[in-house]
């Protein structure tokens, strides 16, 4: 690159670094905690939970539900594991993503993205909130709810109880990590103490008397 390629490349950078830095501080963040979360979704050891979720929950009627769908990483896998017929609907709001899109341009990636399920594999978004949605389906009995949307401790206890609530038998979630996402560790471990399975950091609990 000639020199003066280079100047204007760092007059771009400056001019347009107030939208470029929290990239950067995203970017930082997934290279620095890679074997966590890879941009936000799951990583190979996860899967294994989640694979182990979906086979519990194979055993009763009802949808699968995700909350926090992200670009659809989870929820295409959830599709791929769940028998043909299994409903299953991902629940999104489209607030946050890795690489800071607005709402409209995430809803339309991960839109595009999903679009064979969507079309082919009785799957389902819920284009709004985890509240909007539990609030709306206050007599649905799922047969597993995945939960990865809101971190924090209030969020996660919410999604929690909702799942309790409801009688479902196969509740589920990513981000059980101290260090990182201490309220979900919180949330996780005051619901269900020691009756929780860890796969990386996917957590699990199956209700009593129905494990597989
Ligand atoms: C960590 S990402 C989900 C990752 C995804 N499950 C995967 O592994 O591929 C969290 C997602 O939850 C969504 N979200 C956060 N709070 C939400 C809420 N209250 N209702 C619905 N979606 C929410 C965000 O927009 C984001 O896409």
């Amino acid at each position: 690159m000639g020199v003066a390629n280079k100047i204007r490349k760092t007059i771009q950078l400056l001019k347009h670094r107030r939208r470029l830095q929290p990239f950067v501080n995203s970017s930082i963040f997934f290279m620095e905690n890679a074997e966590q979360s890879i941009w936000g979704s799951i990583t190979e050891e996860d899967e294994a939970g989640i694979e182990a979720a979906v086979a519990s929950a194979s055993l009763h009627p009802g949808p699968i539900v995700e909350i926090g769908a992200l670009f659809g990483h989870t929820t295409t896998l959830l599709a791929t594991l769940k028998g043909t017929d299994t409903q299953l609907i991902a629940v999104e709001n489209f607030t946050w993503n890795p690489f800071f899109l607005s709402d409209d341009e995430h809803r339309q990636f991960t839109k595009r993205s999903l679009r064979y399920i969507l079309k082919n594999c009785s799957t389902s978004i819920y284009d709004g909130s985890a509240e909007g949605f539990y609030s709306a389906n206050q007599d649905m009995k799922p047969s597993m709810v995945f939960i990865d949307a809101g971190h924090d401790y209030g969020s996660v206890r919410r999604d929690i109880d909702w799942a309790m609530q409801s009688g479902c038998p196969v509740i589920s979630g990513h981000d059980y990590h101290k260090e990182i996402h201490p309220g979900v560790v919180k949330a996780v471990d005051e619901s269900f103490g020691s009756d929780v399975r860890i796969f990386g950091s996917v957590w699990l609990h199956v209700s009593e008397g129905l494990q597989s």
